[in-house]
């Protein structure tokens, strides 16, 4: 577990890194700017020694991932499992439409039950915040939140982290404004404590209805008119209209939305000449962005997509290497 063997034999290539500790990745606001620069450099140099993660490295040869979805997923679930995959490791995909669920099974005894099948790691996404918590608790292996309800997306913020230091060097410094549904976000979360524990300045910007006042209280700034704040951005991460979430309609139309928050031609023509622009995904195009700025030369959405995979390899990596420790 200490070190990899690279697919062309040198090594070794990586060395664990003696201050991780942890078993679990349930959520960014827990960890320290430590532990997340950690992931960060852990998941650089794998994206190196699998070249841009698509070689095999045997760093994980024997052990089994678990992906437990109990929501919709196309990014997160299958970059977990080809990370799995990427280092060696056996998957189990578990699907809960077709499963005993129906037949009543509880979410944990579900759990329980995969992973008594010999399982390392369990990845799971749910629609109720704290049930990554709950199986951490309840589970032996360890756990990996692929996102709960609105609350934390661990990965997708550590891979949007990824994504910004590649092209930026460093966080530090750096505007970062987080556009859009931020109530039903779990992503706008992720970033938001990421990004401001590795001293980035983070501005929180989207229609009242959708943005908490206790962000506000805790600090941050908040905006609601990206007009004003585009010149100040280094980077746009450009949040889905979530309406599978929303129980009372935020805005008369999408076209008020659009209006007032959509990344567009004209706006790009105000942002910095230098300006990222990233979407977590699934993007609505045009909604929160237009066609022309998804598919431009600002945008580096299909990066994060391959940084998705760089960072569930050191996630994997890591919490194995903490629970072979222990
Ligand atoms: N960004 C993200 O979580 O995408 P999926 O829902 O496709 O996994």
């Amino acid at each position: 577990m200490t070190s990899a063997t690279a697919h062309n034999g040198t090594e070794p290539t990586i060395v664990f890194p003696k201050q991780w500790k942890r078993r679990h990745l349930l959520d960014l606001e827990s960890l320290t700017a430590e532990e997340i620069t950690i992931l960060l450099d852990v998941a650089q140099q794998l994206k190196e020694i699998t070249q841009n993660c698509r070689r095999k490295v045997p760093l994980l040869t024997g052990k089994t991932c678990a992906n437990l979805f109990f929501e919709n997923s196309t990014r997160t679930r299958n970059s977990f499992s080809l990370a799995a995959k990427r280092l060696g490791a056996d998957t189990v995909e578990f699907n809960s439409s077709g499963s005993s669920v129906a037949k009543g099974e509880t979410f944990v005894d579900t759990a329980k039950t995969i992973e008594a099948m010999g399982v390392d790691w369990v990845v799971t996404r749910h629609g109720t915040p704290g049930t990554p918590h709950l199986l951490a608790r309840e589970l032996g292996c360890s756990v990996l939140n692929a996102g709960d309800g609105p609350h934390d997306h661990p990965t997708q913020g550590l891979l949007d982290m990824l994504t910004v230091r590649q092209h930026r060097g460093s966080i530090a410094g750096l505007t970062v404004a987080l556009v859009g549904d931020i109530a039903h976000s779990r992503t706008a979360r992720s970033n938001i404590w990421g990004l401001s524990k590795l001293g980035a300045h983070v501005i929180i910007c989207g229609p009242p209805t959708l943005v908490s006042p206790r962000w506000t209280e805790l600090g941050f700034e908040v905006a609601h008119h990206l007009d004003d704040i585009l010149p100040r951005c280094d980077v746009l991460n450009l949040l889905r209209i979530q309406f599978e979430r929303q129980r009372a309609r935020p805005f008369p139309s999408v076209h008020e939305y659009a209006a007032l928050y959509a990344m567009n031609g004209e706006r790009m023509r105000k942002a910095k000449d230098d300006i990222l622009i990233m979407a977590p995904g699934p993007i609505n195009r045009g909604v929160e962005i237009t066609p022309e700025v998804a598919d431009g030369p600002h945008s580096v959405i299909l990066e994060q997509v391959n940084n998705g995979i760089a960072v569930r390899m050191a996630a994997l990596w890591l919490l194995a290497g903490a629970n072979d420790r222990n």
